[in-house]
């Protein structure tokens, strides 16, 4: 079997559904610096731009994607979605908070967002000794919100791990979305997420997210080891996934980087310099939309 040759990548939840549900996307790598913050609040946008409405839940204990909406929740003091969490899970009653979840979801802009904070890197220890599935902890605190009634997507941004948290966001996900860098390190990193993705598998408790695309992120095709790691990486993925799965390469842009200084998405600009990157990321929204479309 080769590296990325998984079978069961093909599964999709909510089969039996009438009424179609929000779905859950996740962003994910556990390599740092690959481009998952990035992708996630722009394919948010894009997402909005075609109409849908759209949570974007922050599970980095870095918090850098609350940051791109402007919440600062170590500076402010104030709750994260780790609390929320906690408060999710009964048997952690003494460490709950007066908080409800639609007090904290930040609804300034389009995109509406459920900030982190750093506590967030305490979530495994708080929910190691629990009794009910630690598994389930996020599945199960969006089924309670009924947040998959009141948006039509929920992007998630990943923390740079493949801890408790992340295998959360697993369980929780309808979708993945794979940013990586084209070098060697990466190619082993992306091994090591198929096997997390697989233990899901096996685990029994839900079934595995779709692996919606593979995103080739930071790219410098002029530099001839970087093309020939993309080449080889990218033939791999093809092989295990098809065509599909692998979108074409996001080259390192100054626009991007320009964008989220000033905290905002390709979208806010109307300058030509923006078209291809607003066409990159349109083209990620379509992949989600068409994912499930046979739902509608
Ligand atoms: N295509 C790109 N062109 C230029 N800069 C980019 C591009 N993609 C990402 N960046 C920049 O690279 C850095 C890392 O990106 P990002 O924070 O999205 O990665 P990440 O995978 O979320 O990192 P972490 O694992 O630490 O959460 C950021 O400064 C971001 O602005
Ligand atoms: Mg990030």
């Amino acid at each position: 079997m080769g590296l990325f040759n998984k079978p069961f990548l093909n599964n999709s939840k909510n089969q039996n559904n009438s009424k179609p549900k929000g779905k859950v996307i996740a962003f994910i790598n556990q390599k740092g610096g690959v481009g998952k913050t990035t992708m996630a609040f722009n394919t948010a946008y894009a997402l909005s731009e075609k109409g849908h409405k759209v949570l974007c839940l922050d599970l980095d204990p870095q918090a850098n994607l609350s940051l791109l909406f402007g919440v600062d929740t170590a500076e402010s003091g104030d709750y994260s979605i780790h609390h929320l969490l906690i408060n999710s899970v009964r048997e952690l009653r003494a460490l709950h908070v007066p908080l409800l979840c639609g007090e904290l979801i930040v609804k300034d802009q389009k995109v509406h967002l459920l900030p982190a904070g750093q506590e967030l890197s305490g979530f495994e220890l708080s929910v190691a000794g629990i009794n009910s599935p630690r598994q389930l902890v996020l599945k199960k605190f969006l089924e309670k919100n009924a947040l998959l009634e009141q948006y039509d997507y929920i992007v998630v941004d990943c923390p740079p791990t493949l801890g408790l948290l992340v295998v959360n966001i697993l369980c929780a996900s309808d979708g993945v979305m794979v940013p990586f860098r084209p070098d060697e390190f990466s190619r082993k990193g992306l091994g090591h997420f198929y096997e997390a993705l697989e233990d899901i598998g096996e685990m029994g408790v839900s079934d595995p997210p779709v692996v919606l695309a593979h995103i080739p992120n930071l790219v410098d095709a002029r530099r001839k080891q970087e093309a020939d790691d993309l080449a080889k990486i990218t033939g791999e993925l093809k092989e295990a996934f098809g065509n599909e799965k692998m979108v074409p390469p996001f080259f390192n842009r100054a626009q991007l980087v320009k964008g989220q200084a000033k905290k905002k998405s390709v979208f806010a600009f109307s300058g030509k310099d923006y078209k291809g990157l607003q066409e990159q990321f349109s083209q990620m929204a379509t992949i989600v939309e068409e994912e499930w479309s046979h739902e509608h």
